[in-house]
């Protein structure tokens, strides 16, 4: 007989076991590492991290901080840390060991993962350091969770793995300039390049837009230069103290990374003439930019004051920053007042300069003995090949690979960053569903098929390539969250690049790879870029019946409702294109190999008879406007206007009105010639365009710098009257002057857009 007793034991036992089996169940998991160690062998067998393994470490300052590091995430992922000590026990234990004899690399390490042990050997602490990142990745990857992971066992599998980068420059670049973030933003990405063995942080620190590094000598610099008006009025500002900078730099040393500042000369300099107009050509007085673009006004190369002024600055910077480079931009100087200053042209001719572009060249050869005499190696941007290259130059290519190769040629080291791979303020996908950006295309697989080698290079010269870094030029990052956005997961590519050797990369093992890796970066609660649903518009109309066909840039799981509700991971999945006879509809997004959601496409589905056009005779050609001068950053600003110019628009009262230094507000109206009957899509950058009475595209309140919210309609041949709102004002940094009012369409199933010429109005 089971009495009550037996059977309460019998329940405890069958859930003891149960739990045991489960936990025996947490299957080993492959390694799936990234970057790709360049040599690794599975063994058999794993190995289990628990409460009771120790550390056992070498007494070398630097090795402690190393393994701290990883005890940093057991704490917070596992809940425990595991003791350092410096006597090996019998077993369970992780032992990271230095030895300077090793014929290895300087940051390369041995691992070898054993059932009982494991036992990591490098020749340098940032070597040991690679190592314990290639632990945590072969850990589950809740190792990165910031909040105790219950219910993990923290299991290896066991691996015999003898690693070596490729290049010793593998980096990212911040502009901190156009858009600053914190400390802390800041810190938080150097955890994950740690992760990623990135060891170069490139700080652009001053601009045009802003001038970020607190100088004691020079106080204007951050009391006015730091700070800029915005088209809508409002301050944008920021910089950092040295003693912030200090912990930066504190922040990446324990993470084995080295912080290379930028300080931009002779270019891209405005903010410090604002406060120092005195080492401009012109005097001034200046305002911050608060357009993106490249700023006229520059240093002047005739002045002693300048630089004077600019060895005081690098005096200030240098103790800040240990590592021996020092980058001094030199990117984008133009030469239009050095052409018409009397202090430049006397420069020219004293020290027999042939022009402006040998003058650039005078002004960074005069720099880089300053940073000589400090020790520090000069970097700067391929420019600096203008007029002869300095001698000791390192130069960082970036206007393509051309100036790469000619400097590598030339005997100067190199590190490559050409646009169309490694600027991840590229679009990573279709324009018309990502936030604005820069402009550029550069997926996650364009990134990783770089190689910064390029394959004309003579095989003598090729040793002059250091390496490649992800550039972040943040005018279209205008939040922290868009910052992630741009720079995940394409940075991550470009860690392979910088790391992994050319013949042991694989785009599609990498994809598998970074599966665990979105867990680790969802630990981090970074806001990494999910590929979203592209294809149609945000408005669909048919006649008859309307097909809905979505893809996206690289493969992702995507789901969708019909019923209006935001879809979530139990929604239908989207396997094949969507056909409608009725209107719908439908709420799109895609998931995450971690099981994140992306934003939400809502697409109106929409049967419509075509639009009539209209029988009119028009009076004359081109559209009719009523014109306002005044700042007007919303449409609903123009409702203070109280008396509107009015007159036929014509291509000399663009040339006379467009100009973004001259705010104003237009509202064009007239007709819209359509040459045939058909269902087309419009896109358009002004503020609102209406089709009769109908507003059909509202880029009210967004950056028009590219249309985002394209629409089809079914259009009657003949004219349509149309009303279209512009204002011409700075929004997000971006003049809508620059590239004035356009509508554009294509008709269905064709590839390209047609901007309508003023002969496609009238009035
Ligand atoms: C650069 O992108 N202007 C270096
Ligand atoms: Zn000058």
């Amino acid at each position: 007989m089971i009495n009550l007793k037996h059977l309460l034991l019998l329940l405890f036992v069958i859930s003891f076991l149960g739990s045991c089996n489960l936990k025996k169940m947490q299957e080993v998991m492959e390694p799936s590492i990234v970057p790709q160690p360049n040599e690794l062998e599975r063994l058999e067998g794993s190995f289990e991290i628990n409460s009771k393994t120790t550390f056992v470490v070498d007494q070398n300052d630097d090795l402690k901080t190393a393994v701290s590091f990883i005890n940093k995430r057991f704490d917070l992922a596992a809940g425990f840390e595991l003791p350092v000590v410096h006597e090996k026990p019998a077993e369970n234990f992780i032992n990271v060991e230095l030895d300077s004899e090793l014929n290895i690399g300087d940051e390369a390490y041995l691992l070898t993962v054993a059932t009982d042990h494991v036992n990591l050997k490098a020749k340098t602490a940032r070597g040991a350091f690679y190592g314990l990142t290639t632990i945590l990745q072969l850990l589950p990857p809740e190792i990165e969770s910031k909040a105790e992971v219950s219910n993990i066992q923290w299991i290896m599998p066991c691996v015999e793995i003898e690693d070596d980068p490729r290049f010793v420059w593998r980096g990212m670049h911040l502009d901190v300039c156009r858009h600053f973030v914190d400390v802390e933003f800041i810190k938080k990405q150097m955890d994950v390049m740690a992760l990623f063995k990135m060891n170069t942080f490139h700080w652009h620190l001053t601009e045009d837009q802003g001038w970020r590094i607190e100088i004691k000598k020079y106080p204007k610099l951050t009391s006015l230069g730091s700070k800029r008006i915005e088209g809508d009025g409002t301050e944008y500002g920021g910089f950092y103290t040295q003693e912030e900078i200090k912990e930066v730099v504190a922040y990446a040393k324990e993470r084995f990374i080295n912080v290379v500042p930028e300080i931009e000369l002779p270019g891209h300099s405005l903010a410090a003439l604002v406060g120092y107009p005195e080492i401009s050509c012109t005097g001034g007085p200046f305002k911050v930019r608060n357009v993106w673009g490249v700023e006229a006004d520059v240093y002047c190369a005739g002045k002693e004051e300048t630089f004077e002024f600019l060895e005081n600055v690098i005096n200030e910077v240098i103790p800040l920053f240990p590592y021996e480079y020092f980058h001094i931009g030199g990117d984008e100087c133009p030469k239009d007042r050095w052409k018409e200053c009397a202090d430049c042209q006397k420069r020219i001719r004293k020290e027999g300069l042939k022009d402006e572009h040998e003058l650039q060249s005078y002004f960074i050869k005069r720099i880089e003995r300053v940073l000589l005499a400090h020790g520090k190696k000069m970097i700067g941007w391929d420019e600096i090949l203008e007029g002869g290259l300095a001698p000791s130059a390192t130069v960082m290519s970036w206007r393509g690979e051309a100036g790469g190769i000619e400097a590598a040629r030339q005997g100067h080291d190199v590190v490559m960053t050409p646009g169309n791979w490694v600027y991840l303020d590229h679009f990573q996908g279709s324009y018309k569903v990502e936030p604005v950006a820069i402009g550029g295309y550069t997926t996650l697989e364009e990134s990783y098929g770089y190689d910064p080698v390029p394959s004309e290079l003579e095989d003598s010269k090729k040793k002059h390539i250091l390496g490649t870094q992800g550039n972040v030029w943040s005018e279209y990052m205008y939040t922290p969250d868009l910052f992630e956005y741009r720079i995940y997961p394409r940075i991550i590519a470009l860690a392979e690049v910088g790391w992994t050797e050319k013949s042991n990369k694989d785009y599609n093992d990498f994809l598998a790879r970074m599966d665990q890796q979105f867990v680790r970066l969802d630990g981090h609660h970074i806001n990494y870029h999910i590929p979203m649903p592209e294809g149609p518009v945000n408005n669909v109309v048919f006649t008859d019946q309307a097909t809905l066909e979505f893809t996206s840039t690289r493969p992702v799981k995507m789901v969708y409702t019909l019923d209006g509700t935001k879809p979530n991971e139990n929604s239908e999945v989207y396997s094949t294109a969507l056909s409608f006879s009725e209107n719908a509809t439908v709420k799109i997004r895609s998931i995450s190999p971690s099981g994140r959601l992306s934003r939400v496409r809502t697409i109106n589905v929409e049967q419509q008879v075509p639009i009539a056009s209209v029988d009119v005779e028009a009076k004359g050609k081109g559209l009719f406007a009523k014109y306002a001068k005044g700042s007007f950053v919303t449409v609903k600003d123009i409702q203070k206007v109280d008396t509107w110019e009015e007159f036929a628009f014509t291509e000399e009262k663009y040339k006379e009105l467009h100009d973004y230094k001259k705010p104003s507000a237009f509202i064009f109206t007239g007709y819209m010639d359509i040459k045939e009957d058909g269902i087309y899509e419009l896109q358009t950058n002004v503020d609102q365009f209406f089709i009769g009475d109908k507003l059909i595209i509202n880029n009210d309140g967004e950056v028009k710098r590219f249309s985002r919210n394209n629409i089809t309609a079914i259009l009657e041949k003949g004219k349509h009257p149309v009303k279209i709102i512009y204002l011409n004002s700075v929004f997000g940094g971006w003049p809508q002057a620059w590239n004035g009012p356009t509508i554009s369409l294509k008709k269905q199933g064709e590839e390209r857009f047609e901007t309508l010429k003023p002969e496609a109005f009238s009035h």
